[in-house]
């Protein structure tokens, strides 16, 4: 459209028209004061100082006039463009003092009010006291080692001399993985970690096996289907039965006390030969049987010792089912319920307050055990 004129023709540049120039600046100006946010100031400087402004057409259209009329108008254009720009940054500077303003009021921060607290989590007692036990016969040397707990049929009864048709199989009270011939269950002991470590490694294996296990019990006040043992499992050259009881004080000691002592007793587990079960003193009564009061002694019910676990020498049926010559290595392991060493030493009422996952309860232990 603008190319250089040489006949003025006041038609075509009517945008330089004084009055028209004057009327966008003042609309411009007009505007710019009535706007209250930064938003709305970008708003205006789009329509009053962009690109298809009317006075930023009417500037190009200054192209288009005779030189001697350049002038002139490009001082008229020149001075009201100016003039919107300088109130476009007056505003701006205006806004955004006013918004620093507002933003320090309602973004005010009143550190005197007391803070709203969140609970922070706690431990469970079972995994602390796992954790515990486990550290302490790593301190010694021993090894942490896990197992799954969908489980081989084969790795949690057949290597362990519990074969299809051992009645101790039955009294395992096992949950069965559907299809019945996929040859899984769910762990009911943790002694298929011995299974499985053995069958890893070669002697001497010392290791502490933790972990849930799970039996068809319905929940009571002793009883919980998901529980956690923990056992120990040592084969090595010349191991005997001293030190199967040496194994044992000590982790007794670790857990209930450094004058604690234990006794044995003959037992069965198809895995162990000999078998025994382990008791120690009761540590509220030390062995008197007698409570506070005179009346029995309510920790172990008067008899004045404490069922701890099961233990033996393992059977050599089981060696040789993992590939451990008997005649060169023979070994040890115990293994205990976690919820019952827990309940015994904190006097926790019944297994609901171990398995309801309320955080008071957990929070009552601490960080230690
Ligand atoms: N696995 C046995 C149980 O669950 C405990 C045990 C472990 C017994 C190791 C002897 C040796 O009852």
């Amino acid at each position: 459209m603008s190319g250089p004129n040489t006949d003025y023709d006041p038609v075509e540049v009517s945008a330089l028209d004084p009055a028209a120039i004057e009327a966008a600046s003042e609309d411009a100006l007009a505007a710019i004061a009535a706007a209250t946010s930064l938003d709305q100031l970008k708003a205006v400087r789009i329509s009053h100082q962009g690109e298809r402004s009317p006075l930023a057409l009417a500037n190009r259209e200054i192209g288009a006039l005779p030189p001697s009329a350049k002038a002139e108008a490009g001082k008229r254009v020149g001075r009201a463009r100016a003039g919107v720009a300088a109130a476009i940054a007056a505003r701006q500077t205006e806004l955004e003092a006013e918004r620093d303003e507002r933003i320090l009021v309602e973004e005010r921060v009143d550190v005197t009010v007391p803070a709203t607290r969140r609970t922070p989590g706690a431990r469970h007692p079972i995994e602390l006291v796992t954790q515990r036990l486990a550290d302490a016969f790593v301190g010694m040397g021993w090894e942490v080692a896990e197992g799954p707990e969908l489980e081989a049929e084969w790795l949690n009864f057949d290597a362990l001399n519990l074969g299809p048709d051992h009645p101790a199989r039955q009294m395992q009270d096992t949950f069965f993985l559907d299809p019945v011939d996929s040859g899984l269950v769910l762990r009911t002991h943790t002694s298929p970690v011995q299974v499985r470590t053995m069958l890893e490694q070669e002697p001497p294996i010392y290791i502490v096996a933790p972990g849930k296990v799970f039996r068809t019990d319905d929940l009571d006040a002793t009883h919980t289907p998901v529980f956690h043992q923990i056992e120990c499992l040592a084969i090595d050259k010349g191991l005997t039965m001293a030190h199967l009881r040496g194994a044992i004080d000590a982790f007794v000691r670790i857990m209930f006390g450094e004058e604690i002592r234990t006794r044995v007793r003959c037992s069965y587990f198809p895995f162990t030969e000999p078998s025994m079960e382990t008791d120690f003193v009761c540590f509220a009564c030390h062995g008197a049987g007698a409570g506070d009061a005179g009346g029995q002694c309510r920790v172990c019910g008067g008899s004045g010792w404490i069922e701890l676990g099961g233990s033996g020498m393992v059977n050599h049926k089981v060696l040789r089912a993992c590939g451990i010559d008997p005649d060169v290595h023979s070994g040890f392991a115990f293994g205990l319920g976690i919820e019952r060493a827990l309940m015994l030493r904190h006097g926790v009422q019944g297994m609901h307050e171990m398995v309801e996952g309320d955080i008071r309860f957990s929070q009552q232990f601490g960080m230690e055990v």
